[in-house]
């Protein structure tokens, strides 16, 4: 049963194939389910462009979305989420998305329940179709991953972007900097070097920023944010010491002028809306792998031209 999880579960034929299958979904291909489809998005966390971005690549593909708010579900009576799955499962949901604030929630789920489940996000852990994106956008640039230097910025130590991006570029043959204040340094990540900040936006080709995870930890900065922005942010000075091509990621929400200076979202450099708009096709392309692989073996689907 083909569950996304992490990305590191993945081979690099796996990944590759995913961000060919999302090219051809933004070139315009269709895919349907040969027969109606149903499918769910349980998010525990808030979230504006995952879970949008999933619902239109859930409406794209012709799928039926069930509603489902966790706050008015029966989980606030204490129902577990493996019989919420099961339950969605008895009644004919053939995938689950699923954002939840616990890391790897989903280590017992995947060998329990009958369909694939879609990981949106596990508390500090994973978030694949963040990086399945991030990739789509960066290959669309430059090509290729080898020989890139991707520059990873702010709190490595909470941030599943993180987690998940830097395994996936190193195997690609990227060389990940990772730039941090002391208290948010991640020890269990190998896949990076920390260097300072100005030498990782003068190094890097992706400068990826990331936001502050305070819901994960509560830390006090002990700064305010205009001195974490002074320090640890991509100040317009900063990036003016930038290659000429190398381009800003952020997986946003953005806390302008804290991470970056606000007049950067949208710069030239900037392709943070890109990144937005290739969340749908990586999702349509992860939807239809987990569909195809319902252990039931219903369906198949089909592409079709309009
Ligand atoms: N990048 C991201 O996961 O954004 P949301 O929290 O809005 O889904």
């Amino acid at each position: 049963m083909n569950h996304l999880l992490t990305l590191a579960e993945l081979s690099l034929e796996e990944v590759l194939t995913l961000l060919d299958e999302a090219e051809q979904f933004s070139r315009g291909t269709h895919w349907r389910m040969p027969e109606p489809a149903f499918v769910a998005n349980l998010f525990f966390e808030p979230s504006t462009r995952t879970k949008c971005s999933f619902e239109v690549a859930e409406r794209r593909l012709g799928l039926h979305v069930i509603p489902f708010d966790a706050d008015m579900s029966s989980v606030q009576k204490g129902e577990t989420l493996y019989d919420t799955i099961r339950t969605l499962e008895s009644i004919g949901v053939q995938t689950v998305v699923i954002r939840h604030p616990e890391d790897r929630y989903f280590e017992e789920l995947r060998h329990s329940v009958h369909i694939p489940i879609i990981n949106a996000g596990d508390g500090c852990g994973h978030h694949p179709t963040q990086s399945l994106l991030d990739l789509m956008t960066i290959r669309q640039e430059f090509g290729t991953f080898r020989g890139l230097t991707v520059a990873i910025v702010g709190d490595i130590r909470h941030s599943r972007v993180a987690r998940s991006n830097a395994e996936v570029l190193t195997r690609l043959g990227a060389t990940v900097l990772f730039s941090s204040p002391e208290q948010w340094k991640d020890d269990t990540n190998s896949y990076g070097t920390y260097v300072d900040l100005d030498t990782a936006v003068r190094e890097a080709d992706v400068v990826m920023l990331l936001r502050i995870q305070h819901e994960r930890h509560g830390e006090k900065m002990g700064l305010t944010k205009e001195q974490y922005h002074e320090q640890y942010g991509l100040t317009i000075a900063r990036e003016q010491m930038m290659k000429p091509k190398s381009i800003i990621l952020h997986p946003a929400p953005v806390n302008r002028d804290v991470e970056i200076a606000s007049s950067l979202v949208e710069c030239e450099r900037s392709r943070i809306f890109k990144q937005m708009e290739n969340g749908v096709y990586v999702r349509m392309a992860v939807l239809k792998r987990a569909l195809q692989s319902d252990e039931r073996g219903m369906h198949n689907g089909y592409y079709f031209k309009k």
